[in-house]
């Protein structure tokens, strides 16, 4: 079947599509007040106990999730409160109690009053009022405990932390195309069922990981044709059949190498087709969005990649190829920096701001996609106020560049990250953490409040 015969056909029809359950999950909140003007006032009330850092203030200042606290390592000290529904009753239930764990076995401990009131402010909302769409999260559901965690979803759910979601796996080759042309989509509806009413970065449809055994092993070895028919039938499939329910799609993940000079990575796709199956990937990709099925003329084609948050060969090559699809008239709409950094060899505000304007220069908007900042374990109070910079850092950056649209981070509970089963001695890298394990309260670090920050355009207090 030819790529224009697919496109009319727009194969797949919305009614197949399934009505989201709703996840009711009520958030408890704690009486806060969020002025930045004010934070230092709100910091003096609470400075009495927290003598050492800002970051409590400001976290106490926003937070409104039933089940996250904070911890605030700055300046050595460490104290953690816990604000959870209750700690035996699941996140749903409303009352509020607290709970003092103190992290890192120094410093003091504190407790906070919570009461539930309506009011609510956080990440997303500061993001919103930065001007950004969003401050949004990565999230394996299903697949992983996330999704049977309450307190993980309690927080997942809020949409004052995070009004986007972007699924860590279950929209990759690998779960959607199973077997050659048969689509399960079944995860993914699982996936946006549990993120109603987030925006989605959907993610990813051409990459060397997480690929089907039909494309890496073939029954009848691949020619340039064949696997180019079969990766763009997957591209307008998959894009047909979200639609519009997807802001984005990472259309091509990863295709660059890292180092001086840098060169297409070899997988299937650039050993098969070459270094255009790129440019045929977004080709087909825009002629799915022009078919407009399922509303998927509003959707932005983004490239994502990871060592192109500064300047260097890697990023001058996501460059060249921005300009090279534009040039054949083919839809790019931006560029996804995955800014998967290590505490204190983060690139400063400066360095990123400069690469994220080089790359708007070139007529597309940026999204630092899977923002995590992982350090060597166990964290110490400095590294944790490193870490803080650097998140900071990296969203002050996003929010000085007008075209940078959102921040996401790579998940915000360190006890369902990457990090660690990727980096052994290493992780601690997301803004939250369970210092009881799974099925715990959560503890909202420093890091959390180094994002608050940059978004309110506070100075970063070290
Ligand atoms: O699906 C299998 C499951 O059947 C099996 O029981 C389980 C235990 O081994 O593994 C499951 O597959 C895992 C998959 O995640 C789904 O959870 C793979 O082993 C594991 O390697 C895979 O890791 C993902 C990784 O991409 C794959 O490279 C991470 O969760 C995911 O966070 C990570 O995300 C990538 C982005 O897509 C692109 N940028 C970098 C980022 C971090 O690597």
């Amino acid at each position: 079947m030819s790529l224009r015969s697919l496109l009319t056909t727009g194969l797949l029809a919305a009614s197949a599509l399934a009505a989201p359950p709703a996840y009711g999950a009520s958030t408890v909140t704690k009486t806060v007040t969020v002025t930045a003007s004010a934070h230092c006032s709100s910091s003096t009330s609470h400075s009495t106990s927290h003598s050492t850092s800002h970051s409590t203030s400001h976290s106490t200042s926003t937070t409104k999730h039933s089940t996250v606290k904070t911890t605030s390592t700055k300046k050595s000290s460490t104290l953690s409160t816990v604000v959870s529904s209750s700690s035996t009753a699941s996140p749903s239930s409303t009352s509020a109690t607290t709970t003092s764990v103190n992290t890192n076995g120094g410093g003091g401990t504190t407790t906070i009053l919570a009461t539930a009131t309506a009011t609510n402010y956080g990440l997303n909302d500061a993001a919103k009022a930065a001007g950004k769409l969003w401050l949004g999260t990565a999230a394996d559901i299903p697949g992983t405990g996330e999704a049977a965690d309450p307190y993980y979803i309690t927080a997942f759910n809020n949409i004052h932390d995070f009004g986007e979601a972007t699924p860590a796996n279950i929209m990759k080759f690998e779960f959607t195309e199973p077997q050659q042309n048969v689509f399960d989509f079944s995860g993914a509806e699982t996936f946006l069922a549990a993120s109603a009413g987030k925006a989605i970065r959907c993610h990813n449809l051409v990459w060397s990981q997480e690929l089907p055994t039909w494309i890496t092993a073939p029954t009848t070895p691949w020619t340039n044709a064949t696997l180019t028919a079969a990766m763009q039938n997957h591209i307008i499939k998959t894009i047909q059949y979200f639609g519009d329910r997807c802001y984005s799609w990472d259309v091509v993940n990863e295709a660059f190498t890292d180092g001086a000079v840098t060169n297409y990575t070899s997988n299937i796709f650039s050993q098969t087709i070459g270094p255009a199956y790129v440019v045929l990937a977004f080709d087909a990709a825009t002629q799915a969005v022009k078919s407009n099925v399922n509303g998927s003329s509003s959707v932005k084609l983004y490239y994502n990649d990871y060592n192109i948050e500064n300047a260097g060969a890697k990023a001058t090559a996501a460059q060249n190829l921005v300009k090279d699809i534009k040039n054949r008239g083919i839809q790019i709409d931006g560029i996804g920096l995955e800014s998967h950094f290590i505490a204190g060899s983060t690139p400063s505000k400066a360095t990123q701001q400069a690469n994220m304007e080089a790359f708007v220069a070139l007529d597309v908007d940026v999204v630092v996609t899977e923002l995590d900042v992982r350090l060597n374990l166990p964290p110490t109070a400095a590294t944790e106020a490193q870490q803080v910079v650097d998140y900071y850092n990296t969203v002050s950056a996003c929010v000085a560049v007008p075209r940078c649209v959102g921040v996401v981070v790579w998940d915000f509970d360190d006890t369902y990250s990457w990090i660690p089963g990727t980096f052994p001695g290493q992780g601690y890298g997301d803004i939250m953490y369970q210092p009881n394990g799974a099925n715990t309260p959560l503890v909202r670090k420093a890091a959390y409040d180094g994002i608050l920050e940059a978004f309110l355009g506070l100075p970063e207090a070290l």
